[in-house]
């Protein structure tokens, strides 16, 4: 029956990314991008709400419910309260049928996981409801998603910057010849310009507003037209509410040693890589995606720290999701640089 069913189930592709979810259904396009966080009432264990609607509810929520944050670093650390947000998230993909099945997922996970944590995403996809997981790498699923052509003997390198993690990787011939999973990203960004404010202006911050300065004011390099926003925190002596003007150099000076701390790994990846892979590095530049990516001026810093070209990929931010699409789109091409296929019980004799 199981199997009957599965064989006229839908395919998706999917990435559980640390601060962003997005799902891809086959022969359709990307048809969920909400943020991974549940909202749980801690009395009854109740899921009150997930997604996007539970990141309204960040810094504002009464004591009796908590906002999860079920992926850390890219990992699962919180199982039940990520099967609870990614079978809602399949409901929202698979719209009003409910008796829609989900035959086949490709999910993207970051390169270092440990078999442990691979299994507890195989089997959170299944327990949502989904037939077969196959996992592929991230670093991968992103060069797909930018239509690199992975399988020439030609070296490509891709570093997909996201909230948890920065994935780099040196990719040729469909596999990774040379990789590196670090854990920072947007969300050490984040901390960066939150113990900056308070060191700088005695202002108490929370994640929301410092991830606004990053996005609405922040860049990497110096900008031509100087940016500032007005941000409104606690003020650390008196413990009352104030407003301060913060300016572009601000959020530069706070994340710039993180940033440096990316740049050198990613040279550190170059220059570990046998001479005939840099020079194919050298003649197709280096692409970058996730959302990081999107930071004023990034590309353009680390084109100019490390004398190479840097290409900021189409929609960064989905093109981990998009590969994961091109990947379950065109399953047989693409099943060898998959991982792990996750066998369930009732289809093994
Ligand atoms: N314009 C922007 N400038 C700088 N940072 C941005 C911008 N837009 C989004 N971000 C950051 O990008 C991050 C989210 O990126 P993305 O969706 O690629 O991460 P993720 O896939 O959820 O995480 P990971 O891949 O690390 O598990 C957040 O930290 C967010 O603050
Ligand atoms: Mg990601």
């Amino acid at each position: 029956m199981f199997k009957f069913l599965s064989r006229f189930g839908r395919d998706v592709g999917i990435d559980l990314g640390t601060s962003n979810t997005e799902i891809y259904l086959a022969n359709r396009g990307i048809v969920v991008n909400e943020a991974t966080l549940a909202a749980i009432n801690n009395k009854t264990g109740q899921l009150v709400s997930f997604g996007n609607e539970a990141k309204k509810m960040i810094g504002r929520t009464p004591i009796h419910i908590d906002i999860v944050r079920p992926i850390v670093n890219g990992v699962i650390s919180d199982f039940e309260a990520t099967e609870a947000i990614l079978k809602n998230f399949l409901k929202l993909a698979g719209e009003k049928d409910r008796f829609l099945q989900f035959r086949r997922a490709v999910v993207a996970i970051p390169a270092n996981l440990t078999e442990v944590e691979r299994k507890s995403v195989e089997d959170v996809v299944i327990s949502a409801g989904v037939s077969r997981a196959y996992l592929i790498d991230q670093a991968l699923a992103a060069a797909l998603g930018a239509r690199l052509p992975i399988h020439e003997p030609t070296a490509n390198m891709i570093v997909d910057i996201g909230a948890g993690t920065t994935e780099i990787a040196i990719i040729s011939m469909g596999g990774k010849v040379i990789s590196k999973s670090l854990k920072i990203a947007g969300e050490k960004l984040n901390e960066d310009v939150i113990r900056f404010i308070r060191d700088e202006f005695r202002l108490i911050i929370g994640e929301p507003t410092a991830e606004d300065l990053k996005i609405q004011i922040g860049s990497a390099m110096p900008l031509t037209d100087k940016l500032e926003m007005v941000i409104q925190g606690r003020d650390n002596s008196n413990g009352l509410p104030k407003e301060v003007t913060v300016r572009d150099i601000h959020v530069r000076t706070a994340i710039s040693k993180s940033l440096r701390t990316i740049v050198e790994n990613i040279r550190s990846v170059i220059e570990s890589a046998p001479p005939e892979l840099s020079g194919d590095i050298l003649k197709n530049g280096v692409f970058i995606c996730g959302g990081t990516s999107m930071l004023r001026l990034l590309s353009e810093m680390i084109s100019r720290e490390l004398s190479v070209a840097v290409h900021l990929v189409d929609d960064p931010k989905t093109c981990v999701v998009r590969g994961t699409g091109v990947a379950v789109e065109r399953f047989e091409e693409f099943k060898e640089v998959l991982t792990y296929p996750y066998a369930p019980r009732d289809i093994k004799v």
